[in-house]
């Protein structure tokens, strides 16, 4: 039986426990959205950093070019989040057809701060900003993320045909990386594995277009 320690030395080790000073309080520092002013710049190594890692990761996030993440930044139609200084969340919206489509895009956030309501946080400034900038635009998601999907929804998006989206060749041209672009081809971009989502400005009710493929028969996806 190991033996017990004499009843002073007892007294004493627990008088400096009750001594001991308490651990330091951690102070999580505060994390802010906001819109992406052209400073932000200096951030684009980063933006494009958690976009391929998250793209290596297995995520489909199309992978852009700083270039483009520049434009988005310095044409204000970005949203960052950052943190003590760094940049922890990224997304950006572009307008299609004049102002007719705007699509939400890039969206990412950085892996340790995941599941704290941030891409909802950005997703709603993103929608305001759109509104300001755009107001008869149909917002428009694209996404093969269930997170992003149920996102959206919550934020009152509806499911819709791909025949509903921009025709705009430039917006189709970001699938081209997807590992899913030859289905989206032989649909003949009627049809693929991406939940299709619009957000239509206040008071506009969706007219219900039925999907043809190239021989004028209801396709895939009619709803
Ligand atoms: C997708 C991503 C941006 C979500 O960011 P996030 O800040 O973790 O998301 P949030 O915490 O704001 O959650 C928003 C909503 O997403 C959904 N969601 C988030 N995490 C989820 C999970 N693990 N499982 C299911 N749904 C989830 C929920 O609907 C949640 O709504 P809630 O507030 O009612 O819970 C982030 O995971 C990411 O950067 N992924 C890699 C890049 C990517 O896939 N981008 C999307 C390209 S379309």
């Amino acid at each position: 039986m190991p033996a017990r320690p004499c009843r002073a030395v007892a007294k004493r080790t627990r008088s400096r426990a009750r001594l001991a000073p308490p651990p330091p309080l951690r102070v999580e520092p505060p994390i802010e959205v906001r819109l992406a002013r052209p400073t932000d710049t200096l951030h684009l190594a980063r933006i494009a950093g958690l976009i391929r890692e998250a793209h290596e990761a297995g995520a489909i996030i199309a992978l852009r070019s700083e270039e483009y993440l520049a434009d988005s930044i310095r044409e204000r139609r970005a949203v960052v989040v950052m943190r003590a200084g760094e940049l922890v969340g990224f997304a950006t919206a572009h307008p299609w057809e004049n102002g007719r489509f705007v699509s939400h895009s890039a969206m990412v956030v950085a892996p340790a701060l995941r599941g704290r309501g941030l891409s909802r946080r950005m997703k709603l400034a993103l929608v305001e900003l759109s509104r300001l900038r755009w107001p008869d635009a149909a917002i428009l998601s694209l996404t093969l993320s269930p997170q992003v999907e149920a996102l959206n929804k919550s934020c009152g998006f509806e499911a819709v045909p791909y025949c509903d989206l921009t025709k705009d060749p430039e917006f189709w041209k970001g699938c081209e990386g997807c590992i899913h672009h030859a289905h989206l081809k032989r649909n003949q971009q009627q049809d693929c594995h991406c939940w299709a989502g619009l957000l239509l400005p206040p008071g506009r009710v969706r007219q219900k277009v039925i999907p043809r493929d190239a021989h004028g028969h209801p396709s895939a996806g009619s709803s």
